[in-house]
């Protein structure tokens, strides 16, 4: 049998905790082989309904879960964890200015990071979910200087998996079917859905995306609109944010950059840029990846055509104003 893993989710009282706990003690993020044991932080004022999670985890009998760790310090829900699902996060409330959203949530990444550095598992691979996405990782990267860069990563499988569903039910095919859309920059409605290496399984083999949609002006306007105002549509549906989607992605995100993505397929994942398609190098930046044990690399040499690189652009341009005001709360 296979040693468990170590599977940190912070914020686990929250709503994307609830619905994200029991789907890796059933095996959708690591594998139905995998065994693994839970540790959940949240902070003091939700630390009984944080209990209350875990005494449903323990109701449910799951098979894969062979230990819960709940608890309210950093350093004990990070000791010996291989995978950190990092979820926590200060959210923005009626007439806050960005930049005190911002400072909490650069308080938070912060000492996160020093906490997970010196009591993780070494080769410990981070996913941060929690908004402004891409800076926090990119602040628990700078305060975590011996996690390599590498194995830290921001969520934007949600956007790529709206896109995927997008173009599925455009052309009423099944979702399985549709591939290789592309998430670029932020997660944040400046984020550029790209379909233009995007391929659909057809009887008649694969075909691109933009020849079966034939209307370039609904796939330059209203899919990209709707993909970057999908986390809106659902507030406004829900009156609370994507919960079960935002969860069943970030199992995707890890299951995949763990196990790998299929040959010729790729996803996207906010990862440290190098400076690959002339994305600034050193900004956290959603880019299309490839995985291959345990690693991922992003894709290289698509051609990007004049509209897609002003897109491009304009998400890297938010994500360099974001990084100059995480710095700016840095003191
Ligand atoms: P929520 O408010 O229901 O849960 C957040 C939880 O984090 C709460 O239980 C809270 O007590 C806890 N928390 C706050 N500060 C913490 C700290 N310092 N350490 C540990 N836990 C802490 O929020 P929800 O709906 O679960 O969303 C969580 C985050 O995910 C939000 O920032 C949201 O904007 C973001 N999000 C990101 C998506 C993405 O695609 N990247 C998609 C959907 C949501």
């Amino acid at each position: 049998a296979k040693d468990p893993v170590r599977v940190l989710v912070t914020g686990a009282a929250g709503q994307i905790g609830y619905a994200l706990v029991p789907m890796i003690a059933r095996g959708v993020m690591l594998g139905a082989d995998q065994p693994v044991i839970l540790h959940m932080l949240d902070i003091p004022p939700a630390a009984e309904a944080l209990n209350g999670v875990k005494m449903e985890l323990v109701d449910a009998a799951f098979p894969l879960l062979k230990g819960v760790v709940a608890t309210t310090d950093a350093v004990e829900a990070c000791t010996g964890v291989n995978v950190a699902v990092m979820v926590g996060g200060f959210p923005r409330k009626e007439g806050m200015e960005r930049k005190d959203v911002m400072s909490k949530n650069v308080s938070i990444y912060k000492s996160q990071a020093s906490a997970l550095e010196k009591h993780a598992a070494p080769n410990c691979k981070v996913l941060v979910v929690a908004n402004p996405a891409n800076t926090n990782a990119l602040i628990l990267k700078e305060y975590a200087p011996s996690i390599p860069e590498k194995n830290i990563s921001c969520l934007t499988r949600l956007d790529h998996n709206r896109a995927l569903g997008q173009i599925s039910e455009r052309l009423n095919v099944q979702v399985s079917d549709v591939k290789n859309v592309i998430i670029w920059g932020n997660h944040s409605s400046s984020q550029y859905p790209d379909v233009n290496h995007a391929t659909v399984a057809t009887p008649a083999g694969e075909k691109p995306v933009r020849e079966l949609v034939a209307d370039d002006a609904w796939l330059n306007g209203e899919f990209i609109s709707t993909v970057q105002q999908r986390g809106a549509a659902i507030i406004k549906a829900r009156k609370l944010s994507s919960a079960l989607s935002a969860a069943s992605s970030a199992c995707d995100h890890i299951r995949d950059w763990v196990l790998g993505t299929p040959e010729g397929t790729w996803v996207s994942m906010g990862v440290y840029s190098d400076g690959s398609y002339n994305v600034p190098a050193g900004l956290i930046y959603s880019f299309p990846v490839a995985c291959k044990n345990g690693e991922w690399s992003i894709v290289q040499g698509l051609p990007i055509d004049e509209f897609s690189r002003k897109k491009l652009d304009a998400t890297a341009e938010e994500l360099s104003e974001e990084k100059a005001l995480a710095y700016s709360c840095l003191t």
